[in-house]
């Protein structure tokens, strides 16, 4: 099915009649389809499927072409980010095709599930707005961190969830509810290995979020533990980090045992999340296999 949805999105792209958004969509380079497998275990069957699934993945890929030009990131996807290869405008220009192509497909499925898709890139555009708001000084706020996230990247996976409950047949109430507590999970989790994991492993070098004046989870929670003179220190280093700075960090997320603490808040939204869709157990398996990630 997941090779199905790729093609899927090669042929929206042909229709665009472009080579050179052919040949850039080409160096794109995988993701992992989370919304696409969330969706098909909701809705395993559906003659506007792999439609719809297309759909959600090329918004996706708009909105971190658009984000990877905001953070002026290098690789994503262990690949050469667009921007870094083709340049800004190029990239902006990419995530506007692959936005306004999904758009028009979208508009070919039911009212509703349009209505669900359109609101959550409205969200998502506003928590990317948070988000740079957010990156001008340190913070640590969770609250705060929470709605970021929970717009930012809560808000597709709701509309992907939702609108397969929607294509299934389900009431989408329960479904919503396992997409935002899944999608803050996830996220959460994704904070989580920006510090855990090596380069190798994130597709982008470590520890960037900190480096791109994202205050996440980890960090918010190890300034809370620590004393007046090392809160100046993590403040200062902030958007900032040479290698001593970030070795300091590493140091201090160990001393202060924040790995497990971080994982406690990743059970808590979880747990919210499989409540909410008790008994469906396909849906389960995957939440399940997708939230175990690498530590
Ligand atoms: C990645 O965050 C960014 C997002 C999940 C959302 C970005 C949304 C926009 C740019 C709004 C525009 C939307 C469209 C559809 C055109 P991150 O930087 O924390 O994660 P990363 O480490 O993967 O870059
Ligand atoms: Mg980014």
């Amino acid at each position: 099915m997941l090779e199905q949805i790729v093609q899927r999105i090669q042929q929206f792209l042909v229709q665009v009649q472009s080579v050179d958004v052919e040949h850039m969509a080409s160096l794109l380079g995988q993701g992992k389809m989370l919304r696409s497998k969330l969706i098909l275990a909701i809705c395993p069957e559906h003659p506007q499927l792999i439609d719809f699934c297309a759909i959600i993945e090329m918004i996706q890929s708009a909105s971190l072409l658009h984000d990877d030009v905001i953070d002026n990131a290098q690789t994503r996807r262990a690949h050469d980010s667009i921007n870094h290869t083709f340049g800004n405008q190029n990239a902006i220009m990419l995530g506007d095709v692959f936005y306004a192509k999904a758009f028009l497909e979208l508009t070919k499925l039911d009212t509703k599930i349009a209505q669900l898709v359109a609101h959550s890139v409205m969200e998502l555009s506003r928590g990317e707005i948070k988000d740079v708001m957010a990156s001008n000084a340190f913070h640590s706020d969770t609250a705060r961190y929470i709605d970021i996230i929970r717009d930012k990247s809560a808000s597709l996976m709701v509309a992907s969830c939702a609108g397969a409950a929607l294509l299934a047949g389900l009431d989408p109430r329960d479904y919503h509810t396992f997409g935002l507590n899944f999608g803050i999970a996830f996220q959460i989790m994704d904070d989580l290995l920006d510090i855990t994991q090596p380069k190798e492993v994130l597709g982008k070098p470590a520890f960037s979020d900190f480096k791109e004046g994202k205050s996440t989870l980890p960090y918010i929670l190890l300034y809370q533990q620590l004393d007046p003179s090392n809160q100046a220190h993590l403040q200062a280093c902030f958007k900032n980090a040479d290698e001593q700075a970030l070795t300091w960090c590493a140091e201090q997320f160990k001393t202060h045992d924040i790995v497990p603490q971080v994982f406690e808040h990743i059970k808590h939204y979880a747990h919210c999340a499989l409540q909410a869709i008790k008994g469906h157990s396909a849906l389960e398996k995957v939440a399940s296999s997708l939230i175990k990630r690498e530590f």
